[in-house]
């Protein structure tokens, strides 16, 4: 049975009248007659042979209202339903043969009476009609193909590949590598580069003959082509055949070299030639004193095998003192050995510098007067490379400017024209460099040669970068580099997505991300009144509680007054984890307390009419201010040890009874989130948060806006205790179980969720 296309159970019907419906889908909606919403096949259920109108089952499927069910003869197994975005195409079933795997972000959960399968990448999910399906996904944690899959699931081989063709089309699952020799994904990236990577006009002689003699055996992920591509007249094309560099050097205590530079080969009229060996430098990571800087350069050129040498060469030293090491060395054979530096300039003071040195050093007047045009390039990022040639006893008179960013490219037209860049020149370069990149997947080839669906290799096509030459002569050559590079995949059991998705992305840190972004998030964000009762979270109360403790009381216009200036206390707040010290009197935990979380009194003015309020020193989404502090007192002087949360209203603490054993956990915390030291802070503030009151406002959010006030609050904790001369360090973790215990509040409704530890100064 094949697969059924039917209405999006993610669409609702409304009855616009008694002739209308309008159909409302996650991306938008559509009026249809209102006879005709009933008979759209509905997903899930026996297909049945309804005939529709193509151009409305077109304009149903553009709009995402329709679902794609699977089948195993009759029964429908599962539903793919899309989300913010149309299905683009009827997905292809999966192959029998190939092997298939679980995404690593998938997860299965209940929605209501239904079981889905869903995954961060995508507001698209699976509705699973079958358990026999759920049978199929857990065969998946081991790259089964459907043939093993059927046989483990009881479900049929096209059953299992309808459904893998689905799970697949929103990458749920991926198939995976089976290993593979690069080289013939070296080759069809070679024949693509020939088709694709030469805007018009460029001279193709010798280019076929030349990429023929491409010396691909070694290639490996760093393999590449740069097409540099000459804007004058001659309409020239170089290539380059870029292979790892791995030689002397790459490695050591000393080492310089980064083990990713590359050999470059050019291949001009079909002539393949070594142009020389490219290899960036690992900039020190301390500021060295010249005579160490130029020691290291001379060792790296020795390891490269160039016999050019710094102490020789007092232009070469100038630019070292000048501009520091080079970022990158080329070391060039076939320009008569000699050694192309290249430096950054970040601003005018460095290309100002580097003019003294030049001339200083022969170069042309008329080069160098074309220096001034450059200008507005700097400031970037990266910043712009100075590219000048070392020969055996000075420098060479050619230089090159190298413009990287989007934004510096952006300024490129001005730059041209007050450089005087004639302009058929001008348009050749700006035509080159509004090319969009080119990207594309290959695929493993089967034994038969066809095409599986099993991924090889990632492929790109893009401008890499623009080169303004200021030639002998004054004229200025600008050239383009067109990078064509390939991504294999060729690890065994490597699957696309592990080339797509870092491995930094943490299952939960993602569906987190997603879910709480637009984008591809299906329900909706931000302040929405979904709940019917919403208490609004009461003012603090002025009066203290029975049982309160009243903390000494503080004059906050005084205290503030003899402050440091803000800007100050922002120079000197650092992190200060020294808890060996003396104890910290109540009356300072008071003052930070209060400095925090005093009441501002502020008034609105909405829609004409006073609203007044209490503000805080910090900002807080919606006004809620949810979040509580409970204090960890250790060694506070004036204060038994134990928890309490803090009142800002009556200024007073109110002592929380919980296990001791669970106290001494969450306060002994803070020493292990700081490297496991035996002390412990004189205080611990807990932030604890009142999570319904977030979220009765805010949908889909509240978590996250909670983390961000947390990190506004801990910003103003910490700048406070500065400002008073306390120490004060935030933490990344802390135990919300163990908090619950401590202080007998409820792990769901005032849980914690930030910590930040505070000492006196000795
Ligand atoms: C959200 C957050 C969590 C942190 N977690 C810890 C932690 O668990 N342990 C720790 O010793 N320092 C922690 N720190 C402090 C940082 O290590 C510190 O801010 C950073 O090293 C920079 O030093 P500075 O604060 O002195 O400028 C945290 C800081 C922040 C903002």
């Amino acid at each position: 049975m094949s697969k059924m296309l039917g209405l999006s159970p993610a669409v609702t019907i409304n009855s616009a009248d008694e002739n209308w419906s309008e159909l409302v889908g996650p991306s938008g909606s559509l009026v249809v007659p209102a006879n005709f919403a009933g008979t759209l096949p509905s997903h899930g259920t026996t297909p049945s042979s309804v005939g529709i109108d193509p151009k409305l089952m077109q304009r149903l499927a553009d709009g995402g209202f329709l679902a794609v069910t699977a089948y195993d003869d009759d029964a429908p197994l599962a539903t793919l339903v899309p989300g913010l975005k149309p299905l683009a195409h009827l997905p292809i079933d999966a192959l029998p043969t190939t092997a298939y795997r679980l995404s690593r972000f998938a997860y299965v959960r209940r929605n209501k009476r239904l079981m889905v399968i869903e995954i961060p990448t995508t507001s698209a999910y699976l509705e699973i009609h079958d358990p026999r399906v759920a049978a199929v996904a857990a065969g998946l944690a081991f790259d089964r193909t459907p043939i093993a899959l059927a046989a483990s699931s009881g479900l049929s081989v096209s059953g299992v590949c309808e459904v893998l063709g689905l799970m697949r089309s929103i990458g749920i699952v991926t198939a995976v590598s089976r290993g593979f020799e690069f080289v013939p994904e070296v080759n069809s990236l070679i024949a693509w580069a020939e088709q694709e990577a030469l805007p018009r006009g460029f001279s193709h002689t010798g280019l076929v003959a030349g990429l023929d003699q491409i010396p691909v055996e070694g290639a490996d992920e760093s393999f590449h082509l740069i097409f540099e591509l000459h804007h004058d007249e001659s309409r020239q094309v170089d290539i380059s055949v870029c292979l790892p560099y791995e030689g002397d050097g790459a490695s050591g205590d000393r080492a310089l070299l980064l083990p990713n530079g590359f050999y470059e080969f050019d291949i001009v009229d079909g002539i393949e030639s070594l142009m020389g060996v490219f290899v960036p430098l690992a900039p020190p990571t301390d500021s060295l004193d010249l005579h160490t800087q130029e020691q290291r350069l001379e060792a790296t050129l020795q390891a490269l095998g160039s016999t050019c040498r710094v102490a020789n060469n007092p232009d070469a030293r100038a630019l070292v003192a000048g501009l520091g090491l080079p970022e990158m060395l080329a070391v060039l054979p076939g320009r008569e050995g000699a050694v192309r530096m290249l430096f950054n300039i970040p601003a005018t003071e460095q290309l100002n510098l580097a003019k003294t040195i030049l001339q200083d050093a022969g170069v042309p007047a008329s080069s160098l007067s074309h220096f001034q045009a450059i200008e507005p390039l700097l400031g970037g990022l990266p910043p712009i490379r100075l590219a000048v040639d070392m020969n055996h006893t000075g420098l060479g008179s050619r230089i090159g400017f190298e413009v990287f960013t989007p934004q510096a490219i952006a300024l490129l037209p001005k730059v041209m024209a007050n450089l005087g860049v004639e302009h058929q020149m001008q348009a050749s370069v700006l035509a080159a460099v509004a090319q969009a990149p080119k990207k594309r997947t290959v695929y493993e080839l089967n034994a038969d040669g066809s095409v599986s669906d099993i991924p090889a290799a990632h492929q790109r096509i893009e401008v890499l970068h623009v080169k303004i030459g200021l030639e002998q002569d004054g004229q200025v050559l600008v050239k383009t580099y067109t990078l064509a590079a390939s991504v294999p995949l060729n690890e065994v059991g490597k699957s696309i997505e592990d080339a797509d998705i870092p491995k930094s992305w943490e299952f939960h840190d993602l569906l987190f991300h997603s879910k709480t972004r637009d984008g591809r998030s299906l329900g909706r964000l931000g302040g929405s009144s979904r709940f019917t009762i919403k208490p609004h979270p009461e003012e603090p109360s002025t009066q203290p509680l029975p049982g309160d403790i009243l903390l000494p009381s503080i004059d906050i216009p005084k205290v503030i007054a003899v402050d440091p200036p803000f800007g100050v206390v922002l120079e000197k707040r650092t992190s200060i984890r020294a808890w060996d010290g003396p104890e910290l009197p109540v009356a300072k935990l008071a003052e930070l307390l209060a400095r925090v979380m005093h009441l501002i009194p502020r008034s609105d003015e909405i829609l004409g009419k006073i609203i007044e309020r209490s503000g805080r020193t910090y900002p807080s989404g919606g006004g809620l201010y949810e979040i509580d502090i409970v204090v960890f007192a250790s060694r506070v002087a004036g204060l038994a040890p134990g928890a309490y949360i803090y009142r800002q209203g009556s200024h007073s603490l109110g002592a929380l009874t919980g296990s001791l054993e669970h106290q001494e956990k969450v306060i002994f915390g803070a020493s292990e989130a700081t490297g496991g030291g035996i002390s412990r802070p004189q205080v611990l503030l807990v932030l604890a948060a009142r999570y319904p009151d977030i979220a009765t406002k805010y949908e889909g959010i509240a978590y996250s806006l909670m983390l961000k006030h947390v990190g506004v609050m801990m910003a103003t904790i910490q700048y406070s205790a500065t400002a008073m001369d306390l120490g004060s360090v935030p933490l990344g973790t802390g135990d919300s179980d163990a908090f619950a215990l401590a202080t007998g509040l409820d792990y769901y409704t005032h849980g914690s969720i930030g910590e930040i530890a505070i000492s006196p100064l000795d």
